[in-house]
Formats: C-alpha cells, structure tokens, sequence
C-alpha cells in the first residue's frame, strides 16, 4: 500500500523512499514514490531533491531522472546518483520510509530523430543516468528497435560503471571503456567511439551525450566541422534548479551567432554541442 503522500508547492512533491541501495561503490539507486499528480517526465529532465524538513544542505541537488512508471493512484521515479559531496551523502544515508522533498520536473529535453537509423549515445561515469532514460523512451514511447541503438560508456575505473544491467536490455550494443583498463578497452570514451564514426552517415545518425565538460570538450573538437547532429546534457552547479538565480549559467551562441549566458536548469540542460562555447571555463 502507498502511504498518502501531499503535495505541496507548484511542482514541489513529497515523496517516500521505496527503495535506497548501493548498486556499484559509492553508486545508488534511489526508488521514490510520489503522488499521481507528478507530472511524466521526458528524457534529460532533472529533480532537484533534497531530505524532507531538513535544511542541511539548504539548497536541493539536481539530479537527472533514470527512470519513471506511472500507475493510476501514485508513480515511481528511479535516481541513480554518484555519492562526491554532502548532498549526495546525506541523499545516500536515506533509509526506506524517509522522506523527500522533490521539485520537478525540471529543465527541457533531449529532441527526438525517429527517423534516424542510427542512435548513438556516449556517457561519461554517472552521465549515463539521463541516456537510460532516454534509451528506454525510444524503446517503449517511440518503439525505435534495440539494433538502432549504440551505447559508448567510459569511466576512470570499473567501480565508477553503473546502470550496465538496464542498458544492455535496451542497447543493440555497449561499448565500455575504464582509464585504467579495469573493466572494458582501457581507452577514453571519446578515442572508442573516433574509431567507429565513419560507421555512422550522419545524416542517418543523431548522437547524445552526457559527462564530464572535459569528455564534451572533447567530443565537440572530434565532431566540429561535420555534419553531425549532436545533443549534450550539461552538468553545471545548480542552487535554485528553477531559473531565478543565474547560477548555473553557462555561455551559449544562438542560431545567429550571438552569444549570451543562458541557465542550464531552464533553457538546459540539453543544448546543441555546436551551441556551447567549450572555452569558458
Ligand atoms: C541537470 C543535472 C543533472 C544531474 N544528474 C545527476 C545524476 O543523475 N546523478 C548524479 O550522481 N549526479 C548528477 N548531477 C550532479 C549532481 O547534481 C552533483 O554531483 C551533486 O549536486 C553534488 O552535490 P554534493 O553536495 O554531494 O557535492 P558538493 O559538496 O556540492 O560537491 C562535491 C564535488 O562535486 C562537484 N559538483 C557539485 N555539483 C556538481 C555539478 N552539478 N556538476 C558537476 N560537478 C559538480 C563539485 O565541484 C565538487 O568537486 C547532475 C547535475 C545536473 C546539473
Ligand atoms: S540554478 Fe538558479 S538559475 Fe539555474
């Protein structure tokens, strides 16, 4: 039976955790039950979450969505999160039955390219929580056949792998690679997947991305002067998650070229890899 669980501000939910276990080192994978009320989140979204009446931290974490089921009375959400800071530990710590307080969703989403045949995705570390359920959108929403789609992840070791299981009934085939060798080709992601893009035409082939600003860094450089089309998710830090604030600003050149500071958590996280000005930071 779900408890009755209230909703509070526009967007602001309290919901109940079903579920909070290690799945890799220092890797969760948090089960929350929330009202019916939340609405369907679209892949690339985020929540920001922190502990139900508690201020410390203050501000929520943004985390991305892994996963989400819809039943008629309530529905489930899955975060898979990466434990570096206080947040992430406290958010680690939280046993079944605790309480949290979720805002969301936030932020735009990944688009759409049905029709093209060959769907690439590329993660670093913990990026590959908003692919997953990107993945499993064009699975089940968009009924894209597993053999379009081709997952590359790359981590520093193999305990900083997570979310495999998932992927592997999703993707047609999973690339992996660890810097130090552990687990997979011992390669960067980015020097895996240079090896196959004259695989892909790319007009027949949309990639998404998600990780460190270095790893996009990186693949921009790789794509810029082609023709593919190339979606990022940018992990930047966020302190309200709803556009007020500015902080989470990076630098984005629009489609005339005109460069201005736009908010990762409104007008992002998705942006288009040639938008993004790579150098700012
Ligand atoms: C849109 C979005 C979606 C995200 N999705 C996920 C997810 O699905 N799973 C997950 O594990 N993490 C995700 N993150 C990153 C996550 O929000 C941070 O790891 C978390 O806020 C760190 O909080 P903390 O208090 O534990 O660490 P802090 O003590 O605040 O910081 C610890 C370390 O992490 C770095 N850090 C903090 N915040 C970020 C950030 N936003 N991006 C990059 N580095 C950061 C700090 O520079 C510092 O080195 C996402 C971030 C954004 C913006
Ligand atoms: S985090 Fe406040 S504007 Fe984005």
């Amino acid at each position: 039976m779900v408890k009755a669980i209230s909703k509070q501000l526009k967007g602001v939910f309290i919901g109940e955790i079903r579920q909070n276990r290690e799945v890799q080192q220092d890797h969760f994978l948090m089960k929350v039950v929330l009202p019916a009320s939340f609405a369907s989140p679209y892949p690339g979204q985020f929540v920001m979450i922190k502990v139900a009446g508690l201020n410390e931290p203050f501000l929520g974490r943004p985390i991305s969505i892994y996963s989400f089921r819809r039943k008629k009375t309530f529905c489930t959400l899955e975060l898979l999160f990466r434990v570096v800071g206080k947040g992430t530990e406290i958010l680690a710590g939280l046993i079944e039955g605790s309480q949290v307080e979720i805002h969301g969703p936030l932020g735009g989403c990944f688009a759409i390219y049905p029709e093209r045949e060959n769907i690439i995705f590329i993660a670093g570390g913990i990026g590959a929580a908003p692919l997953s359920l990107l993945a499993e959108y064009l699975c089940r929403e968009v009924c894209l056949p597993k053999s379009a789609m081709i997952f590359y992840l790359g981590a520093q070791t193999k305990t900083a792998v997570a979310g495999l299981d998932k992927l592997s009934k999703l993707c047609y085939r999973i690339h992996v690679c660890t810097d130090d060798g552990t687990l997979g080709e011992k390669a960067l992601v980015t020097q895996v997947f240079q090896k196959d893009l004259k695989k892909y035409a790319p007009d027949k082939t949309v990639i998404y991305a998600c990780g460190p600003r270095a790893m996009l860094k990186a693949l921009h450089k790789l794509l810029s002067g082609t023709r593919y089309l190339c979606q990022v998710s940018l992990e930047e830090r966020m302190a309200c998650g709803t556009g007020a604030c500015m902080g989470c600003a990076a630098a984005i050149r629009d489609k005339t070229g005109k460069v201005s500071y736009q908010r990762v958590c409104s007008e992002g996280p998705v942006f288009d890899i040639q938008q993004v000005i790579w150098d700012d930071k």
